[in-house]
């Protein structure tokens, strides 16, 4: 079949390259020509300066210029295509409603393009994106509008998690399709039918309007998951003597009722979607009358999480941020991406920040380069504080604590290191309880903070 993916974002360029893995001719269309020029060379470089994810630059290279084809020219993406996905941005307003712009834009593109094919066959246009509940069938008014022949439009959720987007593509839990009619839901199991029928990877059909609302469910669901482990979780570590928040884990998710996923305690969940997504079915509900206290308190504890270890520090050991150097370790939202959306560290640092500190000396495995473009600044003065580096010994070095502020593997258990660069009297701030043998530590002086236990404050010598 001959596919175009509308958008090359995480989403698009990943769905692209899977498709073209499938056996399908793929065009890759996207607005932005800088990142259609270097996914078009194939190298691996300039493809992970856009999407940084393990696997994909393979992919792409191996099917470029087979099945795999970029390009910013729209009427030659559009030639006799048989069916359109949709990857494009639908991020919030400040309202928390979802901005439909990009979607407007691009439909209304579509439909005018489509419009004077001459080859009528029927074409399925499919939402990826994370889109409201009712989308599907306002993109619908919009081809009608335009007198757009033998369309239908279809909701395709988008389940990948970032870090693990290409295998969670290939090997996904389930694949969601709503569409209005059987002509449009045999398109969609030509497309995937290697899942069709699949012993483990459920294939889930329903109407449009279930599958937008599976993907608000899931997504709300998992960050109400994630708060509760952070609000309740973590608080019973920190203020009962003697509760162990490990155990309390073990001990609670050893129900088989009770998932593993998301039991981990930590200074919070970033990520271009869980924030946005909750707000944006937040506002769908209330629109609608609903009261949605369940959905604002997942979110407040969310955002509380990013920087509420900063206020620890000051309260419980009598830490002053004022003129101290601190080093920031982890900049993207997790590991193993350079994605700096709603990353815990935008938070944090603007917070340290606005406590006045003098620097910031920050390190990430992936994120240095785009987290510069995010502390811009020109945005804001204070970001001229920051400065990056490329090793953990470096950025430590010279500074009077530290915030582990993600689960980058290279930060987990480096208490050698810290002794090695630098010497007591120091704080650890440990959002993600990177350091098993903190004890030891603080056997030698040094002050550590975590999420989920109580403040210990270095031994003196
Ligand atoms: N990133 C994730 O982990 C993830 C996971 C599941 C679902 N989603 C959802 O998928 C959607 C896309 O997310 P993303 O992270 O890939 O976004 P992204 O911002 O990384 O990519 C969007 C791309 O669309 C392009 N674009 C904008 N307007 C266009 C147009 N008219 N024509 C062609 N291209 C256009 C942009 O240039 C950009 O490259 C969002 O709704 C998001 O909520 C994201």
């Amino acid at each position: 079949m001959k596919i175009m993916v509308m958008g090359t974002g995480f989403v698009g360029l990943t769905h692209a390259a899977v498709c073209s893995e499938y056996g399908h001719i793929v065009y890759a269309y996207d607005i932005d020509s800088s990142k259609i020029n270097g996914f078009s060379t194939g190298n691996p470089d300039k493809i992970e300066k856009y999407v940084n994810e393990p696997g994909l630059s393979d992919i792409v290279r191996d099917s470029n210029n087979r099945s795999l084809y970029f390009t910013t020219d729209f009427k030659t993406a559009c030639d006799g295509v048989d069916a359109v996905f949709l990857c494009l941005p639908t991020p919030p307003n400040l309202d928390g409603s979802t901005d439909l712009s990009f979607y407007d834009k691009a439909v209304n593109d579509l439909a005018k393009e489509l419009n004077h094919r001459k080859n009528k066959k029927r074409i399925v246009v499919i939402n990826k994106s994370t889109v409201p509940i009712g989308t599907a069938r306002h993109l619908l008014r919009i081809f009608k509008k335009h007198n757009v022949d033998n369309i239908g439009v279809a909701s395709n959720p988008e389940f990948l998690a970032e870090g693990n987007a290409v295998d969670q593509s290939r090997h996904p839990d389930r694949v969601v399709v709503g569409c209005d009619t059987e002509e449009d839901f045999k398109i969609l199991r030509r497309i995937y039918s290697q899942f069709v029928d699949h012993v483990r990877i459920k294939y889930i059909e329903s109407t449009p309007e279930t599958a937008e609302a599976i993907k608000y469910m899931a997504n709300t669901l998992l960050l109400n998951y994630i708060s509760f482990w952070n609000g309740v979780g973590a608080r019973i570590g920190e203020v009962f003597d003697n509760v162990l928040i490990g155990d309390l884990r073990i001990g609670v998710t050893s129900d088989n009722r009770i998932s593993t996923w998301g039991s981990y305690v930590s200074n919070g969940a970033g990520g271009s979607c869980f924030g946005k997504d909750v707000r944006s079915l937040r506002y769908q509900m209330s629109q609608r009358g609903v009261d949605t206290t369940f959905l604002k308190a997942a979110y407040d504890v969310n955002e509380y999480q990013k920087k509420y270890l900063v206020d620890r520090a000051i309260n419980e050991l009598d830490f002053m941020f004022n003129n101290k150097r601190i080093a920031v370790l982890g900049l993207a939202f997790k590991k193993r991406t350079n994605d700096m959306r709603d990353a815990s560290s935008i938070e944090l640092i603007e917070t340290l920040l606005g406590k006045g500190v003098e620097e910031i000396r920050a390190f990430d495995p992936l994120a240095n380069e785009e987290a510069a473009k995010c502390f811009n600044p020109h945005k804001n003065h204070l970001f001229s504080r920051i400065n990056y580096f490329t090793s953990i010994e470096e950025a430590v070095s010279g500074t009077d604590a530290l915030f582990i502020s993600s689960d980058c593997e290279e930060f987990r258990g480096i208490s050698g290191v810290i002794n090695r660069i630098v010497k007591p009297p120091y704080l650890i701030i440990d959002g993600r309880r990177m350091i098993p043998d903190c004890d030891t530590l603080v056997e030698k002086g040094f002050s550590y903070v975590a999420v989920g236990s109580k403040s210990l404050k270095g031994k003196n010598k």
